[in-house]
This record gives C-alpha cells, structure tokens and sequence, in this order.
C-alpha cells in the first residue's frame, strides 16, 4: 500500500517535471523533446508515408537525393496533379517522369495503391515542409 502510493507519487513528480520542462523549454526530466510528438500529431499518417515510400529516393526532409527536391515544388499543386505525378508519373506540365519514379497505382503503399486519403495526407505533409 505505502509501495504503491510512493510509486504514485513518483511517477505524478516525473509527469508535472516533464510538463514543467516542456512549458519553460528546460528538460528537466530528461524526457525526449515533447515538441516532435506534437509535430507528428499535425500530420502523422503523411509523413509516415512519405518517410516509407519516398524518402528513400526524395530524401527524409523531401529535399532531393536520387530523386529531385519535393519541399516547395508541390506546395502550389492542386491534390489532382500530386495524385496524377505519384499514381502515374505525369507531372503538371505534361512531362512523363522517368521511369525511376515509382507509379504507385501499381507499385502502391504496401502492396495496396494509395487511397486519395493517403495522397492528401502526403500532400498536406509535404506542403508543410
Ligand atoms: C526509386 C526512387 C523514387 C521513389 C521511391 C519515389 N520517387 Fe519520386 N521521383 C524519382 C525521380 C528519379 C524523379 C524525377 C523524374 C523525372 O524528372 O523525370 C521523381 C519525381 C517525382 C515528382 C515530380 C517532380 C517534378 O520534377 O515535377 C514527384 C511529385 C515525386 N517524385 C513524388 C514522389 C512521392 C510522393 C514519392 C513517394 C510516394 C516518390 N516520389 C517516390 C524517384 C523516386
């Protein structure tokens, strides 16, 4: 009993020290930074995507590697073009990407092609970036 309420009391003191920490920016607690789990509540499910299907090529931050730079390029796209270039390899302008670029409505997300949920997700993820 006195266990069980002593443990209560510790575990309350790390919670209100890491609330602490992350409302004055000190981490007293140690605890990894709470900001980045906020960030990933905003749009997690795009950037997961993005981080299993794309990065690889794009890279992690979308700012090009084998691939070229996603961040700002598709910020000004309608939903309709992103799906068309990610689906199909049709860009906006009406050039067919190289064939390095993945159709995912055949090569899909794990097997399956994208929802439109999933696109918009990954869009919205990458018009934050
Ligand atoms: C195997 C490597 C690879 C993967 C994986 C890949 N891409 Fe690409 N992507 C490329 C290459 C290479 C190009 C450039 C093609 C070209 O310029 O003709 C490209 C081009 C693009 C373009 C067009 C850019 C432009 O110049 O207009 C978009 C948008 C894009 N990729 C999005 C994605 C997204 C979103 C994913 C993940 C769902 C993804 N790509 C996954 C290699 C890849």
């Amino acid at each position: 009993m006195r266990a069980a309420f002593v443990g209560a009391a510790f575990g309350f003191a790390a919670v209100a020290l890491s609330v602490l920490g992350y409302v004055t920016g000190v981490n007293v607690a140690g605890s990894p930074p709470a900001v980045t789990v906020l960030q990933a509540g905003a749009a997690p499910r795009g950037a997961a995507l993005f981080a299993a299907n794309c990065a690889g090529c794009h890279g992690a931050a979308a700012q090009g590697a084998v691939g070229p730079k996603l961040a700002g390029l598709v910020r000004p796209w309608t939903d309709t073009a992103f799906a068309d270039a990610v689906l199909d390899g049709r860009a906006p302008d009406g050039r067919t990407l190289a064939a390095m670029m993945p159709h995912f409505r055949t090569a899909g997300f794990d097997g399956s092609a994208p929802t439109p949920a999933q696109l918009t997700a990954l869009h919205a993820y990458l018009k934050g970036l």
